[in-house]
């Protein structure tokens, strides 16, 4: 080897160290798919290559990731896709379960008033109404070029002749093992080995859904497997709440950001408004000159979450149920005085300091872009990890337990310690408030970032952190989803993070400041980037170390 070859590899040998010796980004001209699980971003990737768009290789994906990765993946789920066209065209497309029409407010409350645990998150009565295949479908006729049985090809081969599982997948069934093995059916299907997965139950499933398309969910034999599994549990979900389930369209938050416009989820997401929020607050000051994981950016940064969560707790809800004052959130004057309140201070919630959740393999998030510029950014959910732990019984998928995103009682945390108010109380058919932020960068009307995480709350910390690595960071996509987490969510007024990531002198230097350290995370996040160079075209795609996707482009 020659000395400027040893050289060269030494630097190189030396960055990757830097950079906690993640893979390099993977670099596409002609689409790129990101997502959790291998063969589901090759399913997207095969829609792209077969000249597909954006929304045919995300809803191949999000099939796919249904067989493959069944703690989030799902059919019996929700989640929230922001789709941006290479026509311009922008769509915030909101298929969250729903609560069913017999939901009543005090569903979950024992005779003392105070939640039941387990009531909402365990078993048939934490189940709200799936909205992903109704979602999926809508997106795919009104945005995909692709036929759904062409979408669906790649989920319905690898549930008929299975596949090997994955270290991660092993590692979430062990994680989920005891709520797994609470019903029957669940444990028939998803415990039968560590070896591979084959899903005959579920391959059927899907073959009638790609003969009959949604209405199979609707009203067709599938339909009357959830409803006939609800009965034997005790379950709320009805006929009428499958036939009658609304897919919304909605238009996406929008708001800036150095130059970069930022396209969001927007109510029953809080994630989209206390984005924008923080970004706003954080834009006046300059992160990038002080280094954006200084001590100082730092402070900012976790004064912003502050402040956006306790908007959050205070006023977010469905939209279509009760006012959420969406404008007023983002209105100049609330940014300003936001932005106006930052102080040199940590300052303090004003409730009492609640316990912190340890995060779980929940929720996925998938990041497109396609050949003409196109992109999708989706994040789906069963909410726990495999949901309530539900199988429907002889249709192969497991269902939600979104119920829980509700305020039980108003007041009282939920699963991730996270306190709500009234506009988030169980209502039927209200949309539990969710985290998920599926996001999207514009720069001139070009796309030039896709990004998403799961995470609960963390969900939105982690894309903001995303965010500030790829515009004050000017980090490359493999960078940008390796950079070090953290979390405050107003209440408890606690930093939340992950091993390593504040030094011993920037921690102190914060302590003294008056923030608060608790809990590390194991992990914080499972973020999925695309970046997009808007004069070339050229992509660079990156799945989170943290967990094991993959970026597929070419
Ligand atoms: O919609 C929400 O905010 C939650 N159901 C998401 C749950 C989640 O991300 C769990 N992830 N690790």
């Amino acid at each position: 080897m020659t000395r400027a070859k040893l050289v060269g590899l030494l630097l190189l040998l030396a960055a990757c160290a830097h950079q906690g010796a993640t893979a390099p980004s993977v670099v596409g001209h002609n689409g790129m798919v990101v997502c959790t699980e291998p063969l589901a971003a090759e399913a997207g990737l095969e829609m792209l290559r077969a000249g597909g768009n954006c929304v045919d290789a995300a809803v191949a994906t999000a099939f796919a990731l249904a067989v493959t990765w069944p703690s989030a993946g799902n059919l019996g789920g929700g989640g929230f896709m922001i789709v941006r066209m290479a026509d311009g065209r922008e769509i915030a497309l909101d298929f969250r379960e729903t609560a069913p029409a017999a939901a009543t407010r005090d569903m979950y409350l024992g005779p003392d008033g105070k939640p039941v645990p387990g009531r909402s998150t365990i078993g048939h009565l934490g189940v709200a109404t799936p909205g992903s295949v109704p979602g999926l479908c809508t997106a795919l006729a009104r945005y995909g070029t692709l036929p759904l049985e062409r979408v669906l090809a790649p989920a319905i081969a690898l549930a008929e002749s299975g596949f090997p599982l994955t270290r991660q997948h092993v590692a979430a069934l062990n994680y989920s093992r005891k709520l797994l093995g609470t019903n029957e059916e669940t444990k028939r299907v998803f415990l039968q080995g560590e070896q591979r997965s084959v899903q005959p139950d579920l391959a059927r499933t899907l073959k009638r859904l790609a003969a009959n398309g949604e209405r199979e969910f609707r009203d067709g034999e599938t339909a009357k497997q959830i409803v006939a599994e609800m009965q034997r549990g005790g379950g709320l979900v009805s006929a009428a709440d499958l036939r009658d389930y609304t897919v919304i369209e909605r238009a996406p938050v929008r708001g800036s950001y150095r130059g970069f416009e930022v396209r969001s989820m927007p109510p029953p997401s809080s994630g989209g408004v206390a984005l924008l929020q923080m970004l706003h607050m954080l834009e006046g000051f300059e992160l990038r000159s002080m280094g954006w994981q200084s001590a100082q950016a730092r402070h900012w940064i976790v004064e912003a979450m502050k402040r956006a969560f306790a908007d959050r707790a205070r006023w977010m809800g469905d939209p279509d149920q009760s006012p959420i004052p969406v404008d007023a959130m983002l209105s100049p004057a609330h940014l300003a005085a936001q932005r106006a309140s930052l102080g040199d201070r940590a300052s303090t919630p004003d409730a009492a300091a609640l316990p912190l959740q340890r995060e779980q393999p929940q929720t996925t998030h998938l990041s497109v872009v396609d050949a003409h510029g196109g992109a999708v950014a989706m994040t789906t959910t069963l909410n726990g990890s495999f949901g309530c732990g539900v199988t429907v019984r002889g249709a192969g998928f497991l269902l939600n337990n979104e119920m829980d995103d509700f305020a039980a009682a108003p007041g009282v945390p939920n699963m991730y310690g996270l306190v709500q108010g009234e506009a988030n109380a169980v209502a039927p058919l209200r949309r539990p408030l969710s985290s998920m932020t599926p996001t999207i960068l514009l720069r001139d009307g070009e796309v030039v970032f896709v990004t998403g995480s799961p995470g609960g709350p963390t969900i939105i910390n982690t894309v903001l952190l995303s965010i500030l690595a790829h515009v004050d960071g000017a980090l490359d996509a493999a960078a940008v989803v390796a950079a070090a987490r953290f979390h405050h969510q107003w209440n408890p007024d606690r930093i939340a993070h992950e091993a390593g990531t504040f030094a011993p002198a920037q921690r102190a230097a914060l302590e003294d400041r008056g923030h608060i350290f608790a809990t590390i995370f194991d992990s914080q996040g499972d973020c999925h980037v695309i970046q997009r160079d808007p004069r070339t075209g050229r992509l660079h795609g990156a799945a989170d170390p943290r967990g094991g996707g993959r970026a597929a482009g070419w």
